[in-house]
């Protein structure tokens, strides 16, 4: 790591803001899960007042994207861009684009095949898997078991860290946990600007890995702090 003094924070703040506080090639890592862009019909997204799930991500406002300006901000934070991104499969076009088609970038795409998908296929296939693509130009890549190269998870998502975070798009914390050994060393620092329940900034400290967050949501904000605090508290004091 390489010129930030104050890390393993996470800033109730606006990402974009906050990045722009940061020195130049100060990250070796980004992993991160912006909000998606889910539509009310066609594509993936029906609302239906039985499907509780689904009307609690669009309640959450986190439905309806998120400003890709951010890209810019995540070149130049890195000086070997290594970048995690979670998305909905219309946003990978925006993706491919930025980083592979402007920025030379090579790519890889991981899925989370989900076993337990909400049972909707009314003229759609199933929602059952998300896609995060791996963006890097010299960034650190080096898986070191089979199974921890593989890019397919198979797994239900998980109802019960949903509940005590309390988020309601909490991701899986052994595949993050798995992305941060791939890609980084012990002590590097890794950056998720849309930090969540904290899932990014955990998997880093049970790795040895510093972190920085940037999470808008005060309440999120909050809970992502105090669900880190509390493994610190229990495992590292
Ligand atoms: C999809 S969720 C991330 C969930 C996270 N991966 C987890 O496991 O809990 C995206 C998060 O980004 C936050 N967010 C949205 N816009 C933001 C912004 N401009 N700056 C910082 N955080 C933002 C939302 O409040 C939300 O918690």
């Amino acid at each position: 790591m390489s010129g930030v003094s104050v890390v393993d924070i996470i800033y109730n703040s606006d990402c974009m803001t906050g990045m722009r506080k940061l020195p130049d090639d100060c990250i070796d890592l980004i992993v991160t899960d912006p909000p998606y862009i889910m539509e009310s019909r066609g594509c993936g997204f029906i609302r239906n007042r039985n499907v509780t799930a689904l009307s609690e991500i669009q309640d959450a406002g986190l439905a309806d994207g998120f400003d890709t300006a951010v890209f810019s901000e995540f070149m130049r934070l890195m000086e070997r861009p290594n970048i995690y991104i979670w998305c909905a499969a219309r946003q990978i076009p925006v993706c491919i684009d930025f980083f592979v088609n402007e920025n030379g970038c090579k790519f890889d795409i991981i899925i989370w095949q989900k076993t337990n998908p909400m049972p909707l296929f009314s003229g759609k296939w199933l929602t059952d898997k998300e896609y995060c693509l791996y963006f890097r130009k010299g960034g650190y890549c080096n898986p070191v078991t089979f199974d921890d190269a593989r890019t397919v998870f198979t797994q239900p998502v998980n109802a019960k860290d949903k509940n005590i975070y309390n988020h309601p798009t909490i991701k899986p914390l052994n595949i993050i946990e798995t992305l941060i050994k791939n890609s980084s060393r012990e002590g590097d620092v890794v950056l998720d600007p849309f930090m969540g329940s904290g899932t990014t900034a955990l998997a880093a400290a049970k790795n040895n890995r510093r972190y920085i967050g940037f999470e808008i949501n005060e309440t999120y904000c909050k809970t992502a702090t105090e669900r880190v605090n509390d493994y610190k508290r229990r495992f590292l004091t």
